[in-house]
């Protein structure tokens, strides 16, 4: 039984241990092996502030060595054909469209042609920047034996520009979901918690149960060996 206890305990202390890695590796795991991940873009931008419209392209091997050009482009609400409003290659970025003059700027991959995140950030949005958006890339791929492989990747993004930021469902359910985890496990400590010191009361108790039999049998062979001298005595 107490053996049992001991396992018990083990494990959890073990699943702590791997909770709080899977945690910090989740955490870190970007930052450490630079791994690429294609996040859809946001599509709610606010008027007057600023907006990041993503785009990434993970190349499908990662040791094969790229390098790219990006294009977006810009479909208004209610227009029928794509303007050319950015692009960005060796020579940097450039804004190639009036409406978006002074209001774009490159954050995508920075210090390399091996782009895979081609994000841009529109300034000072205006609800006239609502519409679909674009990116293309033009990736050359370089396998060792001097075979050159050409791609063209484009993902589309459909903005939708808003007076007031609003809250998305995922982003409500999310935080939802963290409350009623936290709380979950906080109670599940809780339960532990009642368990091992219940555990260790019974114990305790069985402990003072034994001293004390221990004590009781100590006494009465004690005084049957006192009775025994007393007999042998006469
Ligand atoms: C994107 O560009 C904007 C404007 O230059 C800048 O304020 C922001 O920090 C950049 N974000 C990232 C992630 O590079
Ligand atoms: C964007 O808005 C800010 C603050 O309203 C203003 O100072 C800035 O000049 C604007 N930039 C452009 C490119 O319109
Ligand atoms: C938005 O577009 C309309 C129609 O093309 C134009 O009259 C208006 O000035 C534009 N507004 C801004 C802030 O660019």
């Amino acid at each position: 039984m107490h053996r049992r206890g001991v396992v018990y305990q083990w494990l959890t202390e073990q699943f702590f241990h791997l909770l709080i890695l899977a945690l910090l590796s989740s955490l870190f795991v970007d930052v450490l092996d630079g791994a690429c991940a294609e996040v859809d873009s946001d599509t709610e931008a606010v008027a007057g502030k600023g907006f990041k419209l993503g785009c990434i392209s993970c190349k499908r091997r990662s040791e094969v060595e790229g390098s790219a050009t990006v294009e977006w482009y810009f479909r208004a609400r209610g227009e029928a054909d794509f303007v050319h409003i950015y692009s960005y290659n060796e020579g940097g970025g450039s804004v190639e469209h009036d409406h978006f003059m002074d209001r774009v700027d490159w954050n995508g991959s920075k210090r390399s042609m091996d782009i895979q995140d081609a994000s841009i950030y529109l300034l000072n949005v205006t609800f006239n920047d609502s519409g679909t958006y674009r990116c293309f890339f033009n990736r050359i791929l370089s396998y060792a034996n001097d075979f050159e492989y050409n791609t063209v990747v484009s993902k589309v993004v459909h903005l939708t520009v808003v007076a007031k930021a609003t809250r998305g469902t995922a982003s409500i359910v999310s935080e939802v979901m963290m409350y009623v985890s936290i709380i979950g496990l906080q109670v599940w400590l809780l339960i532990e918690m009642i368990y091992c010191y219940r555990k260790i009361a019974a114990a305790g108790e069985e402990a003072l149960r034994e001293a004390a039999n221990a004590e009781y049998l100590a006494i009465a062979s004690e005084s049957k060996d006192n009775m025994a001298g007393v007999q042998v005595g006469e």
